[in-house]
């Protein structure tokens, strides 16, 4: 069946073309479902611009016609983000990816210009093939873009040294709710002149503008590594070790940490042995430099680890010494080190495959909250009494970035529609001066919490700026703010 009014049809054809324009419920089917399959919703249309001029004609007919619409870039949010509430228009900015809408590194600079629908694999290789690096990086690089990147600022495992995406934008083109084309994509990179409106949209998840293009920053690739996995007796050691390579290593460049039941998934989905067992936690760092890393890890993890290990395992009490610089894994230790690209990339397959092979046995509740460093060993203890408290065959996985203090929960059998466990852990994350959307951002998912996050006088601010921007209210509804009571939910 069309949802969508032929005259409009008609207005979105003559701007990207009969075939970007997808009303047909078949071509719209694989556009309203995101990767966690928890969140659904029909559109009337799919629209595909192929460029920021397209784009604002899209817009503009949106906007006259009162027309809800949802920007959409890969679909690997993971908070209901991207899917349409039913009738809503798509703006799927995948024809923004081409690899004509990535510029050319800029190698004085350092940076380099990419498509809002630009992969982050493809911001890596270019990145890469030009003598740079892109500071952020996650697991879903080979479908998440940079509009969508941008719109959550979406954090990864290189936050403890690079930031947030948010650090990695120098401007943005973008397109505001009228169809008003905003560019910010040339000129000095240091510019106080006036708001910066391009940092305003990073994390705004589309509910202010379309994300058309973005200027990003690249860094410099340190050319020795060492990746080390330790398991952990209790989460409050691998603190301690975070902070011990913080202080003393030459970059630490990562520090993500899972649970044993986290742990025993992957293993089960990569057909492959952890190089140690047994360990409630299992947490991976990784150093970087000019010089080889390795001594001062080793220094960093014998201060902490020392007869860390579970009864009788790892070398002399469970200490790394002896196995620095050399690579492979030592199943009979605490600590297993890699150098070498291929052992390094055998470590971090453990932490790469986690949301896949969550994913593999069900829907999952995930939540993102981030608790200050102190209080994340009870906050963890808490969140899985919570859970067995509310459900008796729920299970609970804990991983996430160490260095900030970001873990994911994400709780299995539950029924998709049971929010119970979700009011319970933001409640407590509330309660203990976290932050209940740390990296995935609040989006559909938790707006109806976000008096828990931000005070009145906040929400009232950033209404002001939504209405300001989006007077129509056409952007992504029900995205960070939460309906009014009565209204859709
Ligand atoms: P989408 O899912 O399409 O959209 C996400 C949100 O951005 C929606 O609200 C959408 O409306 C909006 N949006 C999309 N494009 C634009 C645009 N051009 N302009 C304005 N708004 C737009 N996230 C992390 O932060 N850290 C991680 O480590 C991480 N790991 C992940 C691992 C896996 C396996 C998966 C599946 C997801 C992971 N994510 C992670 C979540 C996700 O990849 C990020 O949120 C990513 O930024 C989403 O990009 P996307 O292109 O898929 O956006
Ligand atoms: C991660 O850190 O792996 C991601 O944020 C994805 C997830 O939460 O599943
Ligand atoms: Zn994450």
């Amino acid at each position: 069946m069309t949802l969508i009014d032929p005259a409009v049809r008609t207005e979105f054809v003559d701007i990207v073309g009969s075939a970007h324009v997808l009303a047909d419920p078949d071509l719209r089917a694989t556009y309203e479902v995101d990767w966690t399959r928890r969140w659904t919703g029909t559109a009337s249309v799919v629209v595909r611009p192929a460029d920021t001029a397209e784009l604002s004609g899209v817009l503009r007919v949106c906007h006259r016609h009162g027309l809800g619409c949802v920007a959409q870039g890969g679909r690997t949010g993971l908070v209901g983000g991207s899917v349409p509430r039913d009738g809503e228009v798509i703006v799927s900015l995948g024809r923004l990816g081409r690899l004509d809408h990535v510029g050319a590194v800029d190698g004085v600079g350092g940076q380099l210009i990419a498509g809002a629908g630009v992969t982050l694999a493809e911001v890596h290789r270019q990145a890469l093939a030009a003598g740079w690096a892109f500071g952020v990086d996650l697991a879903a690089r080979d479908n998440a873009t940079t509009g969508g990147m941008v719109a959550t600022n979406a954090g990864g495992m290189r936050v403890v040294r690079f930031g947030q995406m948010r650090s990695q934008v120098i401007g943005l083109e973008f397109v505001l709710a009228d169809g008003t084309i905003i560019s910010r994509l040339e000129g000095p990179a240091k510019d106080n002149a006036g708001y910066d409106l391009s940092q305003l949209m990073v994390g705004s998840e589309g509910t202010l503008g379309i994300v058309a293009a973005a200027r990003l920053r690249l860094v410099r690739e340190l050319p020795l590594r060492a990746t080390a996995m330790i398991g952990l007796e209790r989460l409050e050691q691998g603190i301690d070790i975070v902070g011990a390579l913080r202080r003393s290593a030459t970059s630490l460049e990562a520090a993500e940490v899972f649970d044993g039941p986290t742990m025993d998934v992957v293993a089960a989905r990569l057909g492959s042995r952890p190089p140690m067992e047994g360990y409630p936690w299992f947490l991976i760092v990784e150093c970087a430099g000019d010089e080889d890393p390795s001594p001062h890890m080793a220094e960093a993890l014998a201060d902490v680890s020392e007869g860390s290990g579970p009864e009788g395992s790892g070398p002399e009490g469970g200490g790394p010494t002896g196995d620095f610089g050399t690579d492979g894994y030592r199943s009979d230790s605490a600590v297993a080190v890699a150098t070498d690209p291929a052992a390094r990339r055998r470590l971090w397959a453990f932490r790469d495959q986690i949301t896949e092979s969550i994913a593999q046995l069900g829907v999952a509740h995930k939540l993102d909250p981030g608790v200050p460093l102190d209080r994340l060993p009870a906050f963890t203890e808490e969140v899985r009494h919570k859970v067995a408290e509310l459900s008796a065959s729920a299970s609970v996985h804990i991983f996430g970035h160490l260095g900030e203090g970001n873990l994911h929960v994400n709780v299995l059998g539950l029924r998709d529609d049971d929010d119970r466990v979700d009011a319970a852990v933001l409640e407590l994350v509330a309660r203990l001066g976290g932050s209940i959307g740390s990296e995935h951002g609040m989006s559909k998912a938790k707006a109806r919490w976000l008096s828990l996050a931000r005070s009145p006088g906040e929400i009232a601010a950033m209404q002001a700026i939504k209405q300001a921007l989006d007077p129509r209210g056409i952007l992504n509804r029900g995205v960070i703010f939460p309906d009014p009571p009565g209204s859709e939910s």
